[in-house]
């Protein structure tokens, strides 16, 4: 097999950013080597860093660079430093102007409990069953882009959805769901909103496309209920901007810790996609070697498998994770009783102990030893 050439563009940003993203650089780095690929790694300013530096959360070298990539990582943006900034200046702005800017209006983000860490979920197993489905919000629009504005004495938010941007997401997770288990949860709040009505009268329009797709349509009140009474339920759940960020924290702390949730952001296929976790920067974390690098390792894998199509090499990294946590490291935020609890850097190195010996097995069976 030859290997494949990618440049990812490395967006660390903020509090524990840099610090996760460097883990899952040097997994994607072993995983290079021992496939015979070549990734370039670069760093960009990106968040309240680039504020710092640049003075502004997202600049256009940053952006330029994105662009020119085969695939962005980024870690986390934000920080106390920057909170009192005022609105549409601080980091968050530089994350929404880099999703509205490269086009980014899927955000996919699987909820998959790993084995060895079952039990570290808030859920009761027998509710939680196996708890495998998986997220796609939208990404580029909602209350989120509408206007906003403010005065002394009043402010309004503006919840916008026109029927393409319904329906180019919506297609993505009709044809994830046609992958999985054919059955498709949209979730708004159509007894209130105008933009939820046509939501769901644009999804049930293009669910005749898909026949072989089930779909149920969930007000986002039942939705947030149905989670956690019901997780076994959902495959695909379609949602707007805003109840996607709500339910994706609620689903992730299903799965044990918002700190394992990968996300991938992605538009046109022909674009690149970015990944990161859905945790943010942690300040109180920042540089004490205590964070838990799996939200950016799982987002490193998600992109070997859907920007790369290196199915078999994401899985290569999945399961030295998973043996490593079956040996028992954990961090912190993660750890119960018994467990061997280290520091992320150790942790990292435990999965990269276990890529190394699998490695040197295939290389001895390659050679018939
Ligand atoms: C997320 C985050 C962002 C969002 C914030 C940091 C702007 O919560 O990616 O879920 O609301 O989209
Ligand atoms: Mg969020």
């Amino acid at each position: 097999m030859t290997g494949v050439r990618k440049n990812i563009a490395v967006l660390p940003g903020d509090g524990i950013g840099p610090e996760v993203t460097r883990a899952a650089i040097q997994l994607l780095q072993d995983c290079a080597a021992a496939f015979g690929h070549r990734f370039q790694f670069r760093d960009y300013a990106f968040g309240g860093n680039a504020i710092d530096s640049h003075g502004v959360p997202l600049p256009p070298q940053t952006l330029a660079a994105c662009r020119a990539s085969d695939a962005v990582l980024l870690g986390a943006i934000g920080g106390p430093k920057w909170e009192s900034l005022p609105f549409g200046t601080r980091p968050e702005a530089g994350l929404l102007g880099i999703r509205k800017e490269m086009g980014l209006y899927i955000n996919l983000r699987p909820i998959r409990l790993r084995p060895a860490l079952r039990g570290i979920s808030p859920l009761r197993p027998e509710r939680l069953g196996e708890c495998d489905f998986e997220i796609v919000r939208e990404l580029a629009g909602d209350i989120y882009f509408g206007e906003h504005k403010i005065t002394k004495e009043k402010a309004s938010d503006v919840a916008e959805y026109s029927v393409p941007e319904i329906e180019r997401v919506a297609r993505y997770a009709f044809e994830r769901a046609t992958a999985r288990n054919k059955h498709l949860t949209s979730v708004d709040k159509a007894n209130v909103l105008a933009s939820s009505t046509l939501w769901r009268d644009t999804v049930s329009v293009l669910a005749r496309e898909y026949p072989s797709v089930t779909v149920d349509h969930l007000y986002v009140d039942n939705a947030s209920m149905q989670i956690l009474l019901r997780p076994t339920q959902f495959d695909v759940i379609l949602t707007g901007n805003m109840f996607g960020d709500i339910l994706s924290d609620e689903a992730a702390a299903l799965a044990g810790s918002i700190g394992l949730i990968p996300s991938l952001s992605r538009g046109r296929t022909d674009q690149p996609a970015l990944y990161e976790p859905i945790h943010g920067s942690a300040p109180t974390l920042a540089g004490k070697d205590v964070a838990c690098p799996l939200g950016a390792v799982f987002s490193a894998t998600l992109m070997l498998r859907e920007s790369f199509g290196l199915k078999a090499e994401s899985e290569w990294i999945e399961s030295a994770v998973d043996r490593a946590l079956a040996r028992g490291y954990r961090t912190a935020d993660i750890a119960g009783a018994g467990d061997r609890v280290v520091g992320g850097s150790e942790f990292t190195q435990a999965i990269r102990n276990e890529l190394h010996a699998a490695a040197r097995q295939a290389e001895r069976s390659s050679f018939g030893g």
